[in-house]
């Protein structure tokens, strides 16, 4: 994931390349400029708003197709899905930076391709918009159909953008890729800030002008983490006389700790959004900085994150991320929504990934095999009589590996192996690799990205780690226990509202929890889940099955963000 980065500069003096096809587009005539309902609660004086001629004329352009662009060729229709709800359809764009199976680097790439499924089955039509990243596998690069082209203005300079529309219509859900070289075709996909905000102050404002050319007027526009959190300010203001001003905004948190922050000239150059949105209930923080986040919060009709208990945290100076105080204002439009997981992709009966795939009736036989199998993958001792632990994590701070590193001597031990797969941080990799050589046989760091892997790592543990400082969901302790492999987390966020702690006296529970964020306590679970295993073998296996059979599917969470849709619109 993109890191925030504290160097900042003056102004980006990127060299302009070569435009694609830098031509002036026609102006639409001019049309009343009316003050956007929630910019009003914006501090907008009279006087700091845009010269109503000079809004107009950039909302012309960002409204009209282009006059010279190639017409959209004819695209191969969405099947239309088999409406299984009742309620009322509504359109949905869904806007964000990855996606998966085209970029994935986090759970934000699970989210986007999972929830607009499971909104197809609540009637829903979704358009997902992406940047079409270099780095996308070609398999899905050529499957691609061109929909059309146009330039866009974007920095203050008034220089022309080049903006494609490559469609790919897959279950459902139409995915159009926001095509520009300039932009996309480095990093994967983020690289740093200072290439990451023009990045993405021109994808949020070409996405929007994309629905525009599409003549595509969704009742929702769901924007998803920083990255697309200047839609919600865009519409209120560049875009604010086109027919996309009806679409309600929502913008959900995915992590709060990033929030693209830069200088303000920065990003008023990239941004070219008009002075008055830079004051401090909108995009200014601090002395001189702009928060792209914190814009989008402020202009955005309704704002989610993806648990309860993180949607409370981060109204918190803890877990606030200094944004606490603008969270408990905007506390009226602000809900937690759990996230769920794709049945389809994670389910173990099916998982070609696995070497033995199962289900409730057959787990505990196979997932012995599953873990004779890893441990032979991933040259550890053979032994299906060993615990093993599992840990399937970006290897960042967020992640709580500092505990884990604090004790992973103590846990490894003739009875107990750990697996780790992930990469990030440096220093993370480094101690996990030193760990695996010096505990040879019983450790094994994997510090790469690979998706099968992760799904023999979910088959073969028999139990998960997530001792996470924060976690505003997470995904691995969800899809740990619906292989049957028993989380053992932290109580925190999402992962508090998801796993509950087992309890003894009447042998009901997820998993293994913690509450203070202290490497003794981490222990201390990791002790209590190894003796349950060992000593009490019976409750074990029924935790494992009433972990598999736990509702983690998307259906009740889509619904939920169904009926705030509804509600908006
Ligand atoms: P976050 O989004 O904060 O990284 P989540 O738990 O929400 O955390 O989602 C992480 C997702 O990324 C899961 O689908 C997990 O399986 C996957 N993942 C994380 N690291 C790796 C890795 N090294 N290889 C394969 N998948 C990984
Ligand atoms: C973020 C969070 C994670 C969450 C994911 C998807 O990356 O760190 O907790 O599950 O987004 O919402």
């Amino acid at each position: 994931m993109a890191k925030k980065n504290s160097a900042k500069t003056d102004k980006k003096s990127k060299a302009p390349l070569e435009p694609q096809a830098v031509k002036e587009r026609k102006k639409a005539p001019a049309a009343p400029v009316e003050t956007p309902v929630e910019a009003a609660a914006v501090e907008k004086p009279v006087a700091e708003s845009e010269p109503a001629a000079k809004a107009v004329e950039a909302t012309a352009a960002e409204s009209e197709p282009a006059a010279e662009v190639t017409a959209a060729e004819p695209v191969e229709e969405a099947p239309a899905p088999e409406p299984v709800c009742t309620s009322p359809r509504r359109s949905v764009a869904f806007i964000g930076s990855e996606c998966y199976p085209f970029v994935k680097t986090g759970g934000l790439g699970d989210v986007m391709y999972a929830l607009p499924k499971a909104l197809v089955k609540q009637n829903c039509d979704v358009k997902v918009i992406l940047p079409r990243y270099k780095c996308i596998p070609w398999e899905y690069q050529e499957k691609m159909i061109y929909r059309g082209a146009f330039n866009m203005d974007l920095c203050a300079d008034g220089r022309s953008y080049y903006v494609g529309i490559m469609e790919y219509v897959w279950d459902g859900v139409v995915y159009d890729f926001i095509d520009n070289e300039e932009f996309f075709s480095s990093g994967n996909p983020y690289t740093n800030l200072i290439d990451d905000i023009p990045k993405y102050c021109y994808f949020a404002k070409a996405a929007l002008a994309a629905l525009n050319y599409m003549d595509w007027i969704p009742d929702i526009i769901h924007c998803h983490d920083w990255q697309a959190a200047l839609i919600p300010v865009y519409l209120r203001t560049k875009f604010v006389n086109t027919k996309l001003t009806t679409a309600k905004t929502i913008l959900t948190i995915h992590n709060l700790r990033f929030q693209g922050i830069y200088n303000i000239p920065t990003i008023r150059y990239w941004s070219g959004l008009p002075d008055y949105v830079f004051n401090k209930d909108a995009l200014k923080t601090g002395r001189n900085d702009a928060n792209m986040l914190k814009g989008g919060l402020t202009y955005a009709n309704a704002i989610t994150t993806v648990s309860q208990t993180y949607a409370g945290e981060i109204q918190s100076a803890w877990y606030g991320e200094t944004l606490d105080a603008h969270l408990r204002y905007h506390a009226g439009k602000l809900r937690g929504i759990v996230n769920g997981i794709d049945y389809d992709i994670w389910n173990p009966e099916t998982d070609a990934c696995l070497p033995a795939g199962y289900n409730t009736s057959n787990v505990l036989e196979k997932k012995r095999e599953n873990k004779r199998k890893l441990q032979e993958e991933l040259g550890l001792v053979q032994d299906d009589g060993k615990f093993v632990i599992g840990l399937i994590s970006r290897l960042t701070n967020q992640k709580g590996l500092d505990l884990v590193n604090a004790i992973l001597p103590q846990v490894v031990d003739d009875y107990t192996q750990v697996v780790v797969l992930g990469s990030g941080d440096k220093v993370y990799e480094d101690s996990f690799r030193y760990y695996e050589n010096a505990c040879k046989g019983r450790v094994c760091a994997n510090i790469m990205y690979d998706e099968a892997r992760s799904h023999r790592i979910y088959a073969g543990a028999d139990a998960l780690l997530v001792p996470s400082q924060f976690e505003p969901c997470g995904l691995t302790q969800l899809i740990a226990m619906h292989y049957g492999t028993i989380p053992i987390v932290r109580e925190t966020g999402g992962l508090k509202d998801t796993v509950e702690p087992y309890d003894m006296r009447n042998n009901s529970g997820n998993g293994f929890t913690f509450d203070r964020y202290d490497a003794g306590l981490l222990l201390d679970a990791i002790n209590r889940a190894k003796a349950f295993y060992f000593d009490q073998r019976k409750h074990w296996d029924e935790m494992v099955l009433r972990d598999m059979e736990k509702d983690l599917s998307w259906e009740n969470s889509a619904k939920q963000y169904k009926d705030l849709y509804l509600s908006l619109t």
